[in-house]
């Protein structure tokens, strides 16, 4: 079962419970309603307490994920009847305003009030009940209760805006570029077109490589045309195609018959030296190698991939360049360029000697060093450091999701951990939308405010924030759009598990946990 997030659902939840009109309209629909009400607040509070230490502790114990799926699922049915109450009263405002309008007294256009106390009264009582049941049970677990509040889970800096991000911040990987640089460039004078695969784990590099080679200036100047395509999970010949052709020629291609396709893909390409970079294969590839001869001599193809598979499947070609890891003093450089700014006064020798510990579990990734780094960043105190440093996650067997890239989501603030979880709806290497996003997360009750100006304001401090933290990744700014990095989508993914659903062709839905829904 994927992880269950529920604490910053359960804070927004608090916060609509204990809202001064409904508290006011309460006491207007009878003490029952209003005791119920009163009631939820202190039993969403009592669980609210250790909503925390539970979130951190279901990892290792599946009774208590259980236990949060189960609240869940109530939460959202609380949802449900507290916007029910909050539609009653912006309605029954809404009436009384039109009636001061009109001076006319229209008793019967009001909706029975005796039916809604009668259906609003059951329902509430029914759902306190559930969740007092539920809030019984937490004892089993030896819960600790941490405060709505918890410092060490807030930011003690201000979100950086976007400028840092910038991909001048590579280290390391020259001798690597240099000789796939070499290595393509010496295939000047061969007929056939040379494929070379970059081989590595996820998070390692390949891509980051890869551009740095596609961009350098020899290879531009050696490759008459340079065409980059992101391949991802789903290998769709047609679609790879097409792309190939509208990147070579900057235009929309609208046909969608292969014989066209190839057609249009032979014209392309027909005659130039050509540098094509397939960037994360997962399937092996034939059939498109064959649509590929049409280029001039010495024309390249560079395949990044973390599959040993696909490089076996690949006939006749340069072999394979095994991406290592980065070095320790490379992975040092990459956390401490991340964790501290420039003259940072707070670099003590304690700290210098913990972050060293910490990059030393990060296995050479720079993905994970550079998250950790971020991670750091908003932490200044030696005690939180060592903290992380001794992290029981690290010890986690779970060989899906990096620990360094959940501790790092552990140490978000709980209502950024809700807005994070949800980007799984987008599909992999989706440029998503920074303005789409935060109304998606407003729309959802993600932010926690009431009002709209405030609610922007915090959209976009959490958009920054996981921005700074590295959940996301390569902002273009002109365009305000970004990407998460593959397995950085597989970490949201795990979080949110079947709430998400990405729909990418007619077909029925048979899981009913789904709660949110993209159809691509
Ligand atoms: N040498 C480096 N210096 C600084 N940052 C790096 C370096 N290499 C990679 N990164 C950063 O680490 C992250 C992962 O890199 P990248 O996307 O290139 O990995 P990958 O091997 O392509 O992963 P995947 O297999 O998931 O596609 C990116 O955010 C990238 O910016
Ligand atoms: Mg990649």
């Amino acid at each position: 079962m994927a992880e269950v997030i529920v604490s910053a659902f359960v804070q927004v939840l608090l916060k609509k419970s204990t809202s001064q009109i409904l508290r006011q309209y309460g006491k207007m629909w009878g003490s029952t309603v209003y005791r119920q009400l009163k009631k939820l607040e202190s039993t969403l509070s009592t669980i609210q307490a250790v909503l925390q230490d539970a979130e951190e502790k279901q990892v290792k114990n599946e009774a208590l994920k259980k236990w949060l799926a189960d609240l869940k699922d109530a939460a959202y049915d609380t949802e449900d009847i507290l916007d029910e109450f909050n539609y009653e009263v912006l309605r029954q405002r809404a009436e009384i305003r039109d009636r001061m309008k009109r001076k006319v007294w229209d008793f019967f256009s009001f909706r029975n009030p005796i039916i809604f106390r009668i259906t609003m009264m059951n329902k509430i009582k029914e759902i306190v009940e559930r969740l007092d049941n539920i809030a019984a049970e937490r004892s089993k677990f030896h819960l600790t209760e941490i405060g709505p509040v918890d410092r060490q889970y807030l930011s003690t800096e201000r979100p950086e805006t976007h400028s840092f991000v910038k991909e001048s911040n590579i280290i390391g990987r020259e001798e690597d570029k240099k000789k796939i640089v070499e290595s393509l460039i010496s295939r000047a004078g061969r007929s056939d077109v040379s494929v070379l695969p970059i081989l590595g784990i996820g998070g390692l590099g390949k891509t980051t490589l890869a551009q740095l080679v596609y961009n350098e200036i020899t290879v531009a100047e050696h490759f008459q045309q340079r065409i980059w395509v992101c391949v991802s999970e789903n290998f769709d010949i047609k679609n790879i195609v097409k792309t190939i052709i509208e990147s070579a020629t900057q235009r929309k291609y609208e046909l969608s018959d292969m014989d066209s396709l190839q057609r249009t893909l032979r014209e392309v390409l027909g005659g130039k030296r050509f540098l094509l970079v397939l960037d994360d294969v997962w399937n092996p590839w034939e059939e498109l190698k064959e649509l590929l001869t049409a280029g001039a001599e010495g024309s390249c193809v560079i395949v990044t991939t973390r599959s040993t598979t696909v490089v076996s499947s690949i006939i006749g070609t340069l072999d394979a360049y095994e991406l290592k890891p980065l070095s320790d003093d490379e992975c040092w450089s990459l956390f401490e360029r991340n964790a501290f700014s420039k003259g940072d006064a707070e670099k003590s020798a304690d700290l210098i000697h913990i972050g060293k510990a910490i990059v030393e579990k990060c296995g050479g990734l720079p993905l994970a060093a550079k998250m950790l780094g971020r991670l750091m960043r908003t932490k200044r105190e030696v005690r939180e450091w060592r903290s992380v440093m001794e992290s029981k996650i690290w010890k986690l067997n779970d060989d899906k999701i990096l620990p360094s890239l959940r501790l790092s989501y552990n140490h978000l603030p709980c209502h950024v951990k809700q807005c994070f979880a949800y980007c799984a709806i987008f599909p992999k290497d989706y440029e998503i939308d920074k303005e789409m996003l935060i109304q998606l997360w407003k729309a959802n009750g993600f932010i926690p405010s009431d009002l709209e100006e405030d609610m922007e304001l915090k959209g976009q401090e959490i958009f920054y924030e996981l921005l700074s933290r590295s959940f996301f990744q390569d902002m273009i700014i002109h365009k305000q759009t970004f990407k998460m990095h593959d397995l950085i989508h597989d970490l949201a993914q795990s979080i949110i598990g079947n709430e998400c659903h990405i729909l990418a062709k007619p077909q029925s839905i048979s899981n009913t946990a789904v709660r949110h829904l993209s159809i691509t």
